[in-house]
């Protein structure tokens, strides 16, 4: 027979609800939320953005805050064994749970390359190694992309540099799994966290006094420069592509309807608060995400190329927008090389804790189910998924990334959040539910979320998915926006996907029935 090991525990309240927000506040919060905002009308983004906060992101967050804590009661950290806790009758239920470690392992594969890049960059920035190219955004490009390995250039010959700080990157990232929850992840986060609301604030204050930096052009300031995001175009409202965009926003800034929190979550004991520890974790998300991340790269942006350039370069996207234009800014004040670390080492420090949190559903599958010890998982998923980020590091500019961000950062999400929401109010059954959420709670849920979570994230979840799926889902399918030389590498990437997730299924399937062997030979 085999005997269960005590699993994990967090060290603190603190520790955990430091490690959810870590998970929360990343990359997401300081390059996608501005984009996003600044693409989908400014200002009038946020009024679907908090309408999506607080009838889909929230309930959600208890939802898998409550259904981790009662997995975990039952010694499962992870979304297969946490679905057949509550739905025991139904054989099916943990097949569905393969996403919430498939979406995760696919996000980790492409977003722990992005942060080394950033790693790399707040070496270069303190070695002055791209201040030459700061004047413009063709010699920007060009380094990035010699950086990556695009091309060869002055700058770089060869992409051994990008490797190496991927290198760094994904060592740093196994490091901190292997020594565990509370040793690893909760330290990290401890030390992490204030550390980067530190390089935040301290950007923050530098951009919003800059003031009017080119006398010639009074009217770009940075009231106007936060106006750029801030001032409603209300005509937004009315289409069905911001409403989406907030939404998806929502869920990956707060990590949720993923299975990270899920998992977080299954190390707390059945006494622990989820209701206030979760709306603590999204507080401290949104604080990074609203003040911060809206106070600084598009502000800044602004003032140095006006309204004109500006609409342009939100167009251009979040990375260009990080890698790009943000150190061209910089590179105009005084100081530039510091200021340039600090929002690079951001970037870093917020992905690293967000990373992390990515890998531990895989390692959890692995320790739990197959009662395997904790060093060992971490160094099967490191194996694992060394070999599986080759790919997009070799293949960059091919389209793998944009795919694995569909498929895993999209789609699963909609996909599991839905499937979740349906088992927390149908299976375990609205009343259950909502005593197994105040268990051990410190604050009282409003009676108003009982209807909110039973009809209304339901319904705001389908209407979002079947939207979505028409607008984005299916051109994207179909390849519509894949250029003709990326398509087969956007098919290998399908393949690939297929393969991992089958894999996953097969892993359950094989748990499970030699759990079955176990009890069966145990009741001989
Ligand atoms: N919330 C992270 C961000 O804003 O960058 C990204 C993320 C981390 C998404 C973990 C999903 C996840 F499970």
């Amino acid at each position: 027979m085999q005997i269960k090991k005590q699993r994990e525990s967090w060290g603190s309240r603190v520790g955990i609800i430091m490690a959810v927000a870590g998970s929360a506040v990343g990359l997401g919060n300081f390059l996608r939320f501005p984009v996003q905002a600044a693409q989908n009308g400014g200002g009038a983004f946020m009024i679907p953005y908090f309408i999506s906060l607080f009838l889909l992101g929230i309930p959600l967050v208890w939802i898998e805050w409550t259904l981790g804590r009662f997995g975990g009661g039952f010694g499962h950290g992870s979304a297969p064994g946490a679905f057949h806790s509550i739905w025991r009758k139904n054989r099916f239920i943990k097949y569905f749970g393969v996403i919430g470690i498939f979406g995760p392992l696919i996000i980790f594969i492409y977003y722990t390359y992005i942060e080394s890049w950033a790693l790399a960059y707040s070496v270069f920035s303190l070695l002055g190694k791209y201040s030459s190219c700061a004047g413009t955004s063709s010699a920007m490009q060009s380094f990035l992309h010699g950086f990556q390995g695009l091309e060869k250039n002055s700058y770089f010959n060869n992409m051994a540099f990008a490797y190496l700080f991927f290198l760094i990157t994904f060592i740093a990232n196994i490091s901190v799994i292997y020594y565990g929850i509370r040793g690893g992840i909760e330290r990290l986060a401890k030390i992490a966290m204030p550390l980067l609301f530190v390089c935040a604030l301290i950007l923050m204050v530098r951009v919003l006094t800059l003031g009017t930096p080119d006398s010639t052009k009074p009217s770009w300031n940075i009231v106007n420069g936060l106006g750029f995001l801030w001032n409603p175009d209300l005509a937004a409202l009315g289409n069905a592509k911001v409403w989406l965009a907030a939404a998806g926003q929502v869920f990956f800034t707060l990590s949720v309807g993923i299975g990270v929190i899920l998992t977080y979550a299954s190390y707390l004991s059945r006494g622990d608060d989820v209701v206030l520890s979760g709306l603590s974790a999204v507080g401290t998300n949104e604080f990074a995400e609203v003040i911060l991340g809206a106070s600084i790269i598009i502000p800044a942006a602004f003032i140095f190329f006006g309204p004109l350039q500006m609409q342009a370069i939100a167009k251009s996207g979040a990375f260009d927008l990080g890698f790009i234009t943000m150190p061209m800014v910089l590179n105009r004040i005084p100081l530039s090389s510091l200021f340039g670390f600090l929002w690079f080492f951001l970037l870093f420090l917020a992905g690293v804790t967000s990373s992390v949190s990515l890998a531990q559903p895989a390692v959890a599958f692995l320790e739990d189910e197959f009662n395997i010890n904790r060093e060992r998982a971490v160094r099967i998923f490191a194996i694992v998924s060394f070999i599986l980020c080759q790919p997009v590091i070799f293949l960059l500019g091919r389209g793998l990334i944009n795919e694995l961000d569909f498929w895993g950062g999209t789609f699963s999400l909609v996909l599991f959040a839905t499937i979740e929401t349906l088992l927390f109010i149908w299976v375990f059954g609205m009343e259950k539910a909502w005593e197994e959420i105040h268990t051990g709670a410190s604050l009282g849920i409003p009676k108003i979320y009982k209807f909110i979570i039973k009809y209304v994230t339901p319904l705001f979840l389908f209407f979002i998915l079947g939207f979505w799926f028409i607008q984005q889902g299916i051109p994207t399918i179909l390849m519509h926006n894949v250029s003709a030389a990326n398509r087969p590498y956007v098919l290998f990437t399908r393949v690939g996907l297929l393969i991992i997730f089958l894999v996953l299924a097969f892993l359950v399937k094989i748990a499970w029935r030699r759990k079955r062997k176990a009890r069966e030979a145990f009741s001989l």
